[in-house]
C-alpha cells in the first residue's frame, strides 16, 4: 500500500482484464485509486487505506462456485459508497442476500443497449437519447435482487442491468463502464465518485509538491544514483529527484553504442546543459559491442547487455563514492499485484533489461517517485516539470537498444545500416503528421540479404521491416495501418538513402501474438 495524502479510492481486482482501465478512468477524474486483488484486501487493510469508496471490478470467475472470490464482508460495512461491476455486481448481490444464476439464455457479450427505469444520481447525464450503449462480457446473470436495492435500468439479458440501494449508497452494473465501448461510462464513474465526496485532489502539480518532499524525508542528506537510459520514466524520475535534492543526485548515462541516429548527444546536452543535472555519461560501444559480436541468440543478446550494463554502473558508482539510493522509473502497471487464477508462476516471454538486482548487491535503497502513476500521468508529470514536449512524447526505446531490432548476429556495420534506416524512417512518420497516433515505430535489419537491380547493376543487400504499433500499454498491440502511398514513399526513401539495403517489408503482425519488438 502506498502512503498517500490524497482521497483514496480502493478497487478490489477480481481478475479482469480490464481492471486498469477502472483506475485509469479515476485518474482521469483526478481521482486517487489503488488495485488491490481480493485476496490481500483483509479487514486489517481496510482499517488502514481507509478508502472513500470501493470498486468491486469483474472476473472471470463464477460466483457460483465454491471457493470463488469474495471480498471481505467488512467492505459493506464501511459505510462508504461500493460500486460493483460484472463479477463484483454478482458477488455483491450473493453476499448481500440475491441470488446469481448461469446462463439459460442470458449470458451477453459485446454491445448491449440499457433503458432506464426511474432516475438515480449515479445516472446523471445518461439517458438523452433514451437509452445508452453499454459493453457487456457475462455468463452468470442476477437473477434476485438483494433487500433494499431497486431496479434503474435494464437490458435485454440483464434485467438488472443497473441496481442501486439508495440509502447504503450501493450501486451495481452488469455492464463495464470502464471500457471505451460504453461511451457515457465516464459519466457514471464520475457520478460515483462525486456522490462518494471525491473532490479531485489528484493532479500533477499537488503530486510534484507531495513527491519532492516524500523524496526528502526518504533520502535525507544521502546520495542517490540514477541510471538515466534516455526514456521518459527515467528521465522524469531523474528532474523530479534533482528537484528535491540538487546534487545528492548523480545520473549515470550508459552508452552502449546501441542507441539510435544522434540520441546519445541529445540526452547529454539536455540533462547537462538544460537542466544542469550532475550527469556522467559513459561511451561503452566498444566494451558493449565487442561483447556482442558474433552473438546470434536473443536471451544472450539481452543478458549479455543488462551484465554488462550492471557492471559499468557499479563502476562508476564506485569512482562516485558509492550511493545510498537507487533511483528507478518504475510505473504503477508495474506494481500492480494482478490476480492469477492459473496459479502458477507467469511465463518469462523476454528478459527484460533493468538495474534489477543492483540495489540488493550493492546494498542501496530504492527511490521510485513514479510508482504510483500510469504512463499518460508520467507524461503530464514531466510537463508540469518543464520537459519538452517532443522529448515527453517520444515512442519507448528499449533497454537493450538496437541489439534487439537487429536479429541474428550483431556487427558495427549492420547496426549502422539500422540507425541510417530507422532515422528515415521516424522522419517520414514525422513528416507524415503521425508520429503521435503511433505508440512506437522502429526499423529492424534481416539477417538476410536479398538481390536487387539498382541502376543497371546487380545488388545484394540487407531487407529490412518496418514495424508500427498502436498501443495503450505496450502490452496489446496492433500495427498501424500506413497508407499504401506512405509505405511506398518511404521503401523508397530508405533504399535511395541507406547504402546497405535494397529491401523494404512492412511487419503487419499484432500482439499477440507477436511481440512488438523483433526479439
Ligand atoms: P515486447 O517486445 O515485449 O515489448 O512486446 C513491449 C514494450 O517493452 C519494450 N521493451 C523493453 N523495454 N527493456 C525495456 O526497457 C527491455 O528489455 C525491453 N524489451 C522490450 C518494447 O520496446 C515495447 O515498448
Amino acid at each position: 500500500m502506498t502512503h498517500t495524502s490524497h482521497e483514496r479510492l480502493l478497487i478490489i481486482d477480481f481478475g479482469s482484464q480490464v481492471t486498469q482501465l477502472i483506475a485509469r478512468r479515476l485518474r482521469e477524474l483526478q481521482v486517487y485509486c489503488e488495485i488491490h486483488p481480493f485476496n490481500a484486501v483483509t479487514p486489517e487493510f481496510l482499517d488502514e487505506f481507509k478508502p472513500r469508496a470501493v470498486i468491486l471490478s469483474g472476473g472471470p470467475a463464477s460466483v457460483i462456485d465454491t471457493g470463488s472470490p469474495r471480498p471481505p464482508a467488512e467492505v459493506f460495512t464501511l459505510g462508504v459508497p461500493v460500486l460493483g461491476i460484472c463479477y463484483g455486481q454478482q458477488v455483491m448481490m450473493q453476499m448481500l442476500g440475491g441470488r446469481v444464476e448461469r446462463g439459460h439464455g442470458t449470458a451477453e457479450f459485446g454491445r448491449a443497449y440499457v433503458k432506464p427505469e426511474g432516475s438515480l444520481p449515479l445516472l446523471a447525464g445518461w439517458f438523452d437519447g433514451g437509452r445508452e450503449q453499454v459493453w457487456m462480457s457475462h455468463g452468470d446473470h442476477v437473477s434476485e435482487i438483494a433487500p433494499g436495492f431497486e431496479v434503474y435500468g435494464t437490458s435485454p439479458n440483464a434485467p438488472y442491468a443497473i441496481t442501486a440501494d439508495v440509502a447504503r449508497r450501493f450501486f451495481a452494473v452488469q455492464f463495464h463502464p470502464e471500457v471505451h465501448h460504453t461511451p457515457n461510462g465516464r459519466a457514471l464513474l464520475k457520478n460515483f465518485v462525486t456522490l462518494a465526496g471525491f473532490t479531485g485532489d489528484w493532479t500533477m502539480g499537488a503530486y510534484r509538491e507531495h513527491a519532492i518532499e516524500a523524496i526528502r524525508a526518504q533520502v535525507g542528506d544521502k546520495r542517490v544514483i540514477c541510471a538515466l537510459s534516455g526514456g521518459v520514466d527515467s528521465s522524469v524520475a531523474a528532474i523530479l529527484i534533482h528537484e528535491a535534492i540538487g546534487e545528492q543526485l548523480t545520473c549515470v548515462f550508459v552508452d552502449h553504442g546501441l542507441m539510435r541516429k544522434g540520441e546519445a548527444d541529445e540526452v547529454v546536452g539536455m540533462f547537462r546543459d538544460a537542466y544542469n543535472l550532475p550527469l556522467i555519461h559513459c561511451q561503452e560501444a566498444d566494451r558493449f559491442i565487442g561483447a556482442l559480436e558474433g552473438v546470434s541468440d536473443p536471451e544472450v543478446k539481452r543478458k549479455t547487455i543488462g551484465r554488462l550494463f550492471i557492471e559499468v554502473f557499479e563502476e562508476q558508482a564506485k569512482v562516485i563514492g558509492g550511493a545510498d539510493f537507487l533511483a528507478q522509473g518504475t510505473l504503477y502497471p508495474d506494481v500492480i499485484e494482478s490476480v492469477s487464477f492459473s496459479g502458477g508462476p507467469s511465463v518469462t516471454i523476454k528478459s527484460h533489461h533493468n538495474v534489477g538486482g543492483l540495489p540488493e548487491r550493492m546494498n542501496m535503497g530504492l527511490v521510485e517517485p513514479l510508482r504510483e502513476l500510469f504512463k499518460d500521468e508520467v507524461r503530464a508529470l514531466g510537463r508540469e516539470l518543464g520537459l519538452p514536449s517532443h522529448f515527453i512524447g517520444r515512442h519507448p526505446f528499449p533497454g537493450p537498444g538496437l541489439a534487439i531490432r537487429c536479429p541474428g548476429e550483431i556487427t558495427r556495420e549492420k547496426l549502422e545500416i539500422l540507425r541510417e534506416a530507422d532515422a528515415v524512417y521516424i522522419d517520414q512518420i514525422r513528416k507524415h503528421g503521425l508520429y503521435d497516433e503511433i505508440w512506437q515505430a522502429f526499423v529492424a535489419l534481416l539477417p538476410v540479404r536479398t538481390v536487387g537491380v539498382m541502376g543497371d547493376g546487380r545488388s545484394y543487400d540487407y531487407a529490412c521491416a518496418l514495424r508500427a504499433v498502436t498501443s495503450v500499454d505496450g502490452m496489446t498491440a496492433d500495427y498501424y495501418p500506413f497508407t499504401h502511398e506512405f509505405l511506398g514513399e518511404t521503401a523508397t526513401r530508405i533504399i535511395n538513402e541507406v547504402k546497405g539495403i535494397n529491401r523494404v517489408t512492412y511487419d503487419i503482425t499484432s500482439k499477440p501474438p507477436g511481440t512488438i519488438e523483433w526479439e
